[in-house]
């Protein structure tokens, strides 16, 4: 048996009905929005064949083994260790996000975001009724990015209510580095700034890189707050299962702050699959990063014998590419060249934000065949 995780045929892919097959005309090629091509774990398949065989489609319980599996979890993944009694369901990772900076700005307050960012962010922050305050990501002479960290200083001593950190971030998929992260939490207590720190893509590190939970950095726990879901990395955004960690009395008390309701909108099927995937998920995880490492090695030969133009760097984790396509034209032009004459869809770089100009973000999760015929489609658009 090869390593690699199979995919469906693409007509197959074509019979689902989420958002990512279904927001494109059939002759398009979508690798847009974070979803996985490929088939669902088997633990996680199981469970949820038998709540449907026992009609188990009730409310998700309100006890512990959502906690009890993350513990487990992220013991054996990252060597941290999670008190299953800190961890709250929520039902997804906005959700999360949301509840947390309500509880944490008052009307009309900052909240620093680092763009290129997942578009969300700039959305979450006016929903909980405060507004928006870019420190950009720093370009590295490598080609890559990392946090702006005298930026992140001059924003913090403004007094904003919260950072939001993309742990590892999307769509540039840095993962931050023990120094960075300890350096950023020594802003954020300087100015007693709380960080909100999102680690959907956090088991979706690739061989090369390591992943470091913000709350296992010395002096965090006062600090920050985590929201981590199963959802990106065992392809389950739309059975809503996510969690809210802490690690301090004070930020506990953020939690207890929650509407009551907030953790009742969990769905059954997400919290069960999610437990599945934590308690039982490693060895298809392990094949799916193997997998995933695969890909991002033939994208990098893609581009460079196919689009010599477009440059990349390639990510340490997540299954998005990040594209500069700056070459082919300004603001989104690229993506709409690839759209309009390859028939294949891309996220449109500017939806990151501003430093997203020239940029298309490129969903690789999927089978060689499927990565092959994308990057002859744009290539192709290209050409004219
Ligand atoms: C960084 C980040 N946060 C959150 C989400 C969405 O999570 P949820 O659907 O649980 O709100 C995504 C989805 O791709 C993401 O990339």
């Amino acid at each position: 048996m090869s390593v690699e995780l199979p995919v469906p045929p693409l007509a197959e892919l074509r019979r689902r009905r989420s958002a990512k097959w279904r927001t494109y005309p059939p002759d398009v090629l979508p690798l847009t929005v974070a979803e996985l091509d490929f088939g669902l774990a088997p633990p996680v398949a199981e469970v949820l064949r038998e709540a449907v065989e026992t009609s188990d489609t009730g409310y998700s319980a309100q006890d512990s083994t959502l906690g009890t599996a993350l513990a487990g979890f992220a013991a054996r993944r990252w060597g941290w260790t999670v008190d299953p009694g800190t961890v709250t369901a929520m039902p997804d990772v906005g959700v999360g996000v949301v509840e947390l900076l309500r509880t944490l700005a008052r009307p009309g307050d900052a909240v620093v975001v680092s763009p290129p960012v997942y578009p969300p962010f700039f959305d979450w922050v006016p929903e909980a009724g405060a507004r928006i305050h870019e420190a950009p990501l720093a370009r590295h002479p490598d080609g890559g990015y990392r946090l702006d960290l005298p930026a992140l200083g001059r924003a913090f001593a403004t007094g904003p209510a919260a950072y939001v950190l993309c742990n590892p971030h999307n769509p540039v998929g840095r993962v931050h580095t023990p120094d960075e992260l300890a350096a950023l939490v020594r802003l954020a207590r300087i100015h007693g700034v709380p960080i909100v720190s999102d680690e959907i893509h956090a088991p979706l590190v690739l061989p090369g890189a390591a992943f470091t939970p913000l709350l296992s950095v010395p002096g965090a726990a006062e600090v920050a707050v985590s929201v981590v879901s199963a959802s990106k990395a065992f392809n389950l955004a739309g059975l809503k299962c996510a969690a809210v960690v802490t690690a301090s009395p004070g930020t506990a008390e953020l939690v207890r702050r929650f509407p009551p309701d907030a953790r009742w909108r969990t769905g059954h099927f997400g919290a069960l699959a999610t437990v599945a995937a934590y308690t039982d998920g490693d060895p298809w995880l392990d094949r799916l990063l193997a997998t995933l490492d695969a890909r991002r090695a033939q994208l990098g030969k893609l581009l460079a014998e196919r689009l010599p133009g477009v440059r990349w760097q390639p990510p340490e984790a997540t299954y998005l590419a990040w594209l500069d396509c700056a070459a082919l034209g300004e603001g989104d032009a690229a993506r709409e060249l690839f759209l309009a004459r390859g028939r294949i869809a891309l996220e449109p770089g500017t939806r990151f934000g501003a430093p997203g100009a020239g940029y298309v973000r490129l969903n690789f999760g999927t089978s060689a065949e499927i990565l092959d015929e994308a990057t002859a489609r744009m290539a192709a658009a290209v050409a004219g």
